[in-house]
């Protein structure tokens, strides 16, 4: 069983458990016997149960476990201890029975409810919180069915309730330490000598574009969705003059996986401002590292990127030979870009298909009809990649594959998600049950640079309540905090950094890190076996823990977070800076 389908068994566990005891506890109250019993007999039954889900999980990871280890299995020990003596000498009247089973209900779902709006880490205000609720709850319910309790049991758990509550609230809203990371509106434009420019202009503006085939509303670069490829060969210089004509939440121009100075990173309140309607930036840096590529907009990044703000980056290291495609894959008002493109080619034509996946979730490509090869990921070129045939690839959200082939006589045709996008003549492949291709594994291996690190970091990936912000919010959160909450890590120029990257919840956060590419070194504690697979997209999936590393050779302030938009727009991100 995945650590994924552990936590989720673990959930469905928990639920059944709350559920039995409080339907015992109500149905104990209106003296349905038979009933009160079974489901006593079901939430106990649950309730043991999850000492083996929780231990699976510890074993997998402690911040799988933490919460429920500290706060559920103590609730849960009180809740068995409680209800359970009571239910092997069951009263005649059953009633007698119900705030105990009621008190069962109520510590499990505290627990529940601990997991599930306050997740990792455990912590003592959480804990208290929920004790404050049990207790409170169940001098309710001994109250509304008419149960007298002593006086000094009722002062004791009104202290208890009172005092957990005093202690647990000021625990939990008192404001963490996080440093504020400072805004820069000031940066002075990089500077570079005389070397060959390639000018751009992109205007970004509110348009009408065709989608499959339908007019829809779209925020646009020069009036397209994508924006106009941008292209430029290793060496050249890139001065890129970003317009806005009337995009009313602010537009910059971020190039998604290009290492490029801080200055010219394109976040707005972190390395420069967003350009307001009316307003214009220049960017400028040196084309230095060829590759797959993408800008998008970092402004409003979850609705400006949906909506169209977007376009292509390639930088090549010379002139092109044989086919060179682009296929930047993106939803847009639903329906998908970009329209299928049929092109005849001859037999020998050695293709290049650089596919960029632009939305905030990941999609499954599959090449029919010929062995290909992926040359590079994330822009970078692998080492010694083999022929693969009948094989998917997963790209995460903000990735981009390159995938080689040498044009056969009979015609080849990439799916996306099943639909056919790219092709040389008519393919009828059903591509849904062909295997996906780990990435970690393909590829001749090298040594590692590094064995030792200067800084390690973890980021445990979940989601909880935060209080922090005027309404409270459910958001995504990393080590327990959400943007803009969440302390930035601070690195020196020159050290080798590791991140433990965890993910607690039930969804993918496909992981991005401006301003360097990172080695990846293990996923769920398994080493790499493949070349070296230096990324800035990838996908952790629910369950999973990745450790990954990278030099830290690029100073600034970069964002660091979920490139699912809107997970980083509902506080998955933070920063890495330099000290
Ligand atoms: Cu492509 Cu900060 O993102
Ligand atoms: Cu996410």
């Amino acid at each position: 069983m995945t650590t994924g389908s552990l936590l989720v068994a673990d959930l469905v566990i928990a639920v059944l458990a709350v559920a039995g005891w409080l339907g015992a506890g109500a149905a104990s109250a209106v003296r349905r016997r038979p009933l009160a019993l079974a489901l006593a007999a079901g939430a106990l039954l649950a309730t043991l149960a999850r000492a083996i889900t929780i231990t699976a999980l510890a074993r997998a990871g402690w911040w799988f476990a933490a919460e429920k280890i500290l706060i559920a299995g103590p609730l849960s020990l009180a809740a068995v201890g409680v209800a359970g003596p009571r239910l092997l000498r069951v009263p005649v009247d059953i009633r007698a029975v119900a705030v105990p089973l009621l008190f069962a209900g109520y510590a499990t779902s505290g627990a529940l409810l601990v997991t599930i709006l306050h997740g990792y880490p455990a912590s003592a205000g959480a804990g208290l919180l929920a004790v404050a609720g049990v207790v409170t709850a169940t001098v309710i319910s001994a109250r509304a069915l008419g149960a007298r309790p002593s006086r000094t049991a009722s002062r004791v758990a009104l202290g208890v309730a009172v005092g957990a509550l005093v202690t647990g609230t000021g625990l939990t809203v008192a404001p963490g330490a996080a440093p504020a990371v400072p805004h820069d509106h000031g940066f002075p434009a990089t500077r570079i000598a005389d070397e060959p420019t390639r000018r751009f202009t992109l205007t970004a503006g509110t348009a009408t574009v065709d989608a499959g085939g339908r007019d829809v509303d779209a925020w646009a670069f020069n009036g397209q969705v994508p924006g106009p490829e941008l292209t430029a060969t290793v060496g050249d210089v890139l001065e890129v003059t970003l317009r806005n004509r009337d995009i009313g939440r602010g537009v910059t121009l971020h190039w998604h996986g290009y290492d490029v100075p801080n200055d010219q990173d394109g976040v707005p309140g972190v390395t420069q401002a967003a350009v307001r309607p009316g307003q214009e930036f220049v960017y400028r840096f040196r084309a230095d590292q060829a590759g797959t590529y993408w800008y998008h907009t970092h402004s409003a990044s979850d609705v400006g990127v949906r909506m169209g703000l977007y376009g292509v980056l390639v930088v090549r290291p010379g002139p092109v030979t044989g086919l060179d495609v682009t296929v930047p894959v993106h939803t847009l008002a639903g329906r998908q870009l970009p329209a299928p493109r049929v092109e005849r080619v001859e037999a020998g034509v050695p293709v290049r298909l650089r596919l960029i996946n632009t939305d905030s979730t990941t999609h499954r490509y599959a090449l029919a009809g010929t062995a290909f090869r992926v040359a590079a990921i994330d822009g970078v070129d692998l080492r010694g990649p083999t022929p693969l045939v009948d094989t998917a690839v997963l790209i995460p959200a903000g990735g981009r594959y390159d995938l080689v082939f040498d044009a056969s006589a009979t015609p080849v045709a990439l799916f996306v998600d099943g639909r056919a996008v790219y092709s040389t003549g008519p393919v009828s492949t059903a591509t849904g049950a062909w295997p996906v291709l780990d990435p970690l594994a393909y590829g001749a291996t090298a040594p590692a640079p590094w064995s030792r690190f200067d800084k390690t970091f973890t980021l445990v990936l979940d989601r909880g309540l935060d209080l922090r912000t005027f309404l409270p919010r459910y958001a995504h959160t990393v080590n327990g905090a959400a943007d803009p909450d969440i302390p930035p890590q601070v690195v020196r120029l020159g050290d080798v950094v590791r991140f433990t990257i965890v993910n607690r919840s039930q969804i993918v956060h496909p992981w991005h890190l401006h301003g360097h590419h990172v080695l990846v070194l293990a996923r769920d504690g398994k080493p790499a076996t493949g070349g070296p697979l230096w990324l800035d997209s990838f996908d952790v999936r629910p369950g999973e823990v990745w450790e990954v590393a990278f030099r830290a050779d690029n100073p600034g302030m970069w964002a660091n977070h979920c490139h699912n938009l809107a997970h980083a727009d509902a506080g998955m991100t933070l920063h890495l800076m330099y000290s």
